[in-house]
């Protein structure tokens, strides 16, 4: 007797099409499972077998063979219990209906539960591109496979549940998507109307989110540092649909979808503490997990008290942060993860906080200040586009009564500003000015000739590196778009260094 199931595997981001065969022939009575499966996926056998007699079926005393093909490529996981618990049953001649076109994910439980399972979205994109007509999921992930259009999804609470479909007795209504977004009562949203002052520290961030350009703000403790920072998603625009699926994909895998809110349409904003892991930061694990870096894909990726990091920690980050995508080798593969975000980071400029306050004074000694600023190495320092420094806010700006602008009005110029270049890049992967290759800065950034004396000067008197230079065309870029100005005029490229070059007064080699 035999029988064959449609089911799907996952490694990484990429799902794949994975067929259970099940052999049920005359012989020692026992139940074998092939085809390069890892421990999770060996110990199915015994939660099926007792899923079996939850629903009164006996194992016969034969021989069953269960083949996960391909043979060759290695599955973990248990998202392959469903379809094996079905397959047995089919081979056993239990399942009246055809299995034709239908496809099943999902863990099932000792007494016949069926449990949610990681990475139900790419999975299900999959199913649909394979052209299947029903997906089975469990009940707990059916709202983020009902998510993708154009494949029937049907969420199983039990095996028992399943049965009663199968034998007509009850049966399993497709899911339909529904977005509850809107009634989640979520903590009161931030606004960036709540901090007073800063108006150059806001005007910067607003440049910052215009143009997708890595921030990191320097300044004594309470100036608002960290208040700024996570107000900063609410100016950043909207996300396509395109971005909402890539995002989802990584919190999907990561098991960390909200089932009531199935799709991330808000762009993530993710704070790891200092004293996170390089494998917490880029990924990893023996079954290599997206990290920090790519759960923050397509939003933000804040990094509070920066010095504080470990730097190797840190320096691992710098590869990921050019290419856009880390790539994970482990003994079971190698896995490739999008972590596309923007860098915020936030420190004070000595260990006491005051190195450069109006007022207060500092208490470091000049090598410990150094010594705090060197943390950081040189070419993450270089990652910042923007190096703002953050002052000490007024009493007569805290005890103002007129409310700042609020993040909706600020949103607005972002949206325009990423406009012009959703114009401008029409037909390319790039998305943002900070983006563009260097091989194309001339032709998306053409400077007129004052502005290029600016920029001239400052590299020789600086000594930037190309990589400096690269980032200030594509700052000035931003600072002309938010201008309307097609070309790259002097007080752009001035405004430009100036936000590059406030880092540089911190910079050990200026001490
Ligand atoms: N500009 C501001 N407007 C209104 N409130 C502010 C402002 N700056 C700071 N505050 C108040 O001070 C608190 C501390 O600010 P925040 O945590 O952002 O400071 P920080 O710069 O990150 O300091 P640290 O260096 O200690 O991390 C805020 O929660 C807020 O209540
Ligand atoms: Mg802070
Ligand atoms: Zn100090």
């Amino acid at each position: 007797m035999y029988s064959k199931v449609s089911s799907l595997g996952l490694f990484g981001l990429n799902a794949f099409p994975v067929d259970v065969e099940i052999d049920v022939s005359r012989g020692m009575p026992r139940f074998d499972i092939v085809g390069l499966p890892d421990a999770s996926v060996r110990e199915s056998r015994e939660r099926i077998g007792a899923a079996l007699r939850a629903v009164d079926v006996l194992l016969p005393t034969k021989r069953v063979v269960v083949n996960l093909a391909p043979a060759d490529v290695r599955k973990s996981g248990t998202m392959h219990d469903l379809a094996i618990f079905v397959g047995v049953l089919k081979a056993l001649d239990m399942i009246p209906s055809s299995l034709d076109g239908k496809c099943f994910i999902g863990e099932v439980s000792l007494s016949g539960e069926v449990r949610a399972v990681k990475g139900v979205l790419p999975m299900t994109i999959l199913a649909r591109n394979l052209g299947i007509e029903e997906l089975y999921v469990p009940e707990e992930n059916a709202a983020e496979a009902a998510a993708i259009n154009g494949v029937k999804v049907m969420g199983v609470k039990s095996v028992q549940a399943l049965m009663a479909h199968f034998n007509h007795t009850e049966m399993i209504s497709p899911a339909v998507y529904s977005c509850h977004e809107n009634l989640s009562i979520s903590a009161p949203s931030l606004d960036f109307s709540e901090v007073r002052g800063q108006r150059s520290v806001k005007r910067a961030l607003e440049i910052a989110a215009a143009g997708g350009h890595n921030v990191l703000m320097v300044g004594p403790p309470g100036s608002g540092k960290s208040m700024l920072a996570r107000r900063l998603p609410t100016i950043l625009p909207e996300m396509t649909m395109d971005e909402i699926l890539e995002t989802t994909n990584i919190y999907s895998i990561s098991g960390m979808l909200d089932p009531k809110s199935p799709l991330v349409r808000k762009r993530p904003f993710r704070a790891p503490h200092h004293t996170t892991s390089g494998a917490g930061l880029v990924g990893g694990g023996s079954t290599p997990q997206p990290g920090e870096i790519s759960l923050a894909h397509n939003g933000l990726l804040f990094l509070d008290e920066l010095a504080e990091f470990d730097r190797r920690t840190l320096d691992i980050m710098r590869q990921p942060l050019e290419d856009k995508t880390v790539t994970i080798t482990r003994a079971s593969g190698t896995v490739t993860y999008p972590c596309s975000f923007m860098l915020v980071g936030a420190m004070n400029p000595c260990p006491c906080g005051y190195y450069g306050h109006p007022k207060k004074k500092c208490t470091c000694a000049p090598r410990q200040v150094q010594q705090y600023l060197s943390r950081i190495s040189g070419p993450l320092m270089e990652r910042f586009d923007m190096h703002l420094e953050v002052e000490p806010v007024e009493f007569s700006e805290l005890s103002d009564t007129k409310a700042p602008e609020s993040s909706a009005e600020i949103r607005k110029r972002v949206q325009a500003a990423r406009a012009l270049q959703e114009q401008r890049f029409k037909g390319t992967d790039i998305t943002c000015n900070s983006q563009i290759p260097a091989g194309h800065l001339h032709e998306y950034c053409p400077m007129n000739d004052s502005a290029k004396t600016v920029i001239k000067n400052a590299f020789e008197r600086l000594g930037l590196s190309a990589r400096s230079y690269d980032r200030i065309l594509k700052l000035a870029r931003t600072v002309a778009d938010m201008a309307g100005s097609d070309s790259i005029e002097r007080t752009h490229a001035a405004a430009a260094l100036q936000y590059g070059s406030m880092g540089w007064k911190y910079s050990p080699e200026q001490k």
